[in-house]
């Protein structure tokens, strides 16, 4: 079994490069199923219900989310009806809405889990130990178990996979938006890397636009939050598992065309 996992879509420019790509990518690879991160899919901040399903239109299988999950307003209306929706365990402010989904493909069941990372994210993030030990009686039944760890840093990730390395079978980590170059099978079982990068516009500061960060953060202006429209990086990882963990590879396709 062949799994895609795309890291966060950063506004319309990574939407449109998941469209161009992501058809080919599944069939190139046997991909049987896709998962994106798309904490960033609407306007860089948060997703909507119109974009959630136009992701899923494009082949993704399961969306997973991170600190920007409740950054549109109307996600709380539409997270009943986002079933293939994964939110982050130990965001202060859930109440709908699964941080774990369970997902039967070619009869095995995969379970997806959303955690966020403590490092820089502010105090709106509990405990991730205590949050997946809470969801680790509704995973004793799955056959892989696979985890978006969303954090800024390397080490808390990867310690979480090593702490779980008996509980879990893959750890992606996201939010960075910067792929990493640590894919490794952590002890013969866990596929892990501490970053998988995003998919937006390759000529900006993590998909945003270049000059607007600059304005915001050397000159302190108030800005708004502006998307690069720059040509868009596809950022991603394939794991292959067959009884097991056999393969972490990475993906990035970059734009031939550069800046605007
Ligand atoms: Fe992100
Ligand atoms: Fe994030």
């Amino acid at each position: 079994m062949n799994f895609l996992f795309v890291g966060d879509i950063v506004g319309k420019k990574g939407r449109e490069v998941i469209h161009d790509f992501l058809p080919t990518l599944i069939k190139e690879n046997n991909i049987d199923f896709v998962i994106a991160n798309g904490e960033n899919a609407a306007h860089g901040k948060g997703i909507t219900y119109k974009i959630y399903n136009e992701i899923l239109k494009y082949g993704v299988d399961c969306v997973t989310m991170g600190n920007h999950t409740y950054s549109k307003n109307e996600i709380n209306e539409f997270l009943p009806v986002m079933h293939k929706l994964v939110i982050p365990a130990n965001h202060i402010d859930k109440k709908e809405g699964e941080s774990c989904r369970i997902f039967n493909i070619k009869n095995t069941r995969i379970a997806v889990c959303n955690i966020l990372g403590t490092a820089f994210m502010g105090d709106y993030v509990k405990d991730p130990y205590e949050a997946f030990d809470r969801m680790l009686p509704s995973l004793s039944d799955c056959d892989i178990v696979f985890v978006d760890f969303h954090g800024e840093a390397t080490a808390e990730k990867r310690i979480f996979a090593e702490y779980y390395a008996d509980k879990i079978d893959i750890l992606v980590g996201t939010h960075t938006h910067v792929q990493t170059a640590d894919e490794q099978i952590l002890h013969d079982k866990v596929a892990f890397i501490s970053d998988a990068g995003m998919c937006g516009a390759y000529d900006s500061v993590i998909g945003r636009d270049t000059n607007e960060s600059i304005k915001a953060v050397v000159h302190k202006e108030k800005t708004r939050y502006i998307v690069s429209e720059n040509p868009p990086i596809f950022c991603g990882v394939i794991i292959s598992y067959d009884n097991g963990v056999k393969d972490i590879k990475r993906i990035q396709i970059r734009p031939k065309k550069r800046s605007n």
